[in-house]
């Protein structure tokens, strides 16, 4: 018959397809822009705003942790709910701020539906972002927050036996640490995260 057989949309690569965007933003303003029009990726539908970064772009630390929550979505900027409260006391207590001296950001830019988990495809997908933002803000040092952090940027899991033992990630010297939230619900941990924010500042100081 006449009727053409219904045309496939050409499969795209959503990870190559990342790198194609990524690697073409010369600066963090092009870098969000990107993000912003990069539809593959099926939480950016269930999310309300974009959650780039927070903090003083081109500070000598670069804090990347999991994903927005209900307040960050809500506002559009990492880290300002209750686990960021108690993030801005720790940096305080060794002198750090957002205002002044460190850059925020997530592996994950919007925010999962009932914050559940990221699935291994999504973050695949989001990496490509997250290399560019480290290399475009290249701070001097990283801290990774968290499991899905640690994963993403190290491929490896388990944060409590990572956590205070400096390795490389994206080329630059990183910490992973206990993540805030981690901690609200852990107090007693608070131990560790205070030893790794003294080893944080001893590390600035090691390289000044
Ligand atoms: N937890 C995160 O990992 N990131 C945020 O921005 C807020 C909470």
């Amino acid at each position: 018959g006449r009727g053409a057989a219904p045309v496939k949309a050409p499969e795209v690569d959503p990870v190559a397809e990342a790198g194609k965007l990524a690697s073409g933003a010369a600066d963090l303003g092009a870098l969000r822009d990107a993000l912003a029009g990069y539809e593959h990726c099926p939480l950016k539908r269930g999310a309300r705003n974009l959650v780039f970064a927070d903090g003083v772009a081109g500070a000598r630390v670069m804090l990347v942790g999991e994903a927005p929550g209900r307040d960050e979505d809500l506002q559009g900027k990492p880290f300002v709910g209750r686990a960021g409260q108690l993030l801005d006391r720790m940096l305080a207590a060794v002198g750090l701020s957002r205002a002044e001296s460190v850059y925020i950001t997530n592996v994950l830019p919007w925010r999962p539906p009932q914050n559940r988990d990221p699935k291994p495809d999504e973050i695949a997908m989001l990496l490509p972002f997250l290399h560019r933002h480290i290399a475009l803000a290249d701070p001097d040092l990283l801290v990774i927050m968290g499991n899905t952090s640690c994963q993403a940027l190290l491929g490896r899991r388990g944060i409590t036996r990572l956590r205070g033992t400096w390795v490389e990630a994206a080329e630059r010297p990183a910490l992973p640490m206990l993540h805030p939230a981690y901690l609200l619900r852990n107090p007693q941990a608070k131990r560790e995260a205070w030893a790794d924010m003294l080893s944080l500042k001893a590390k600035l100081r090691a390289l000044e």
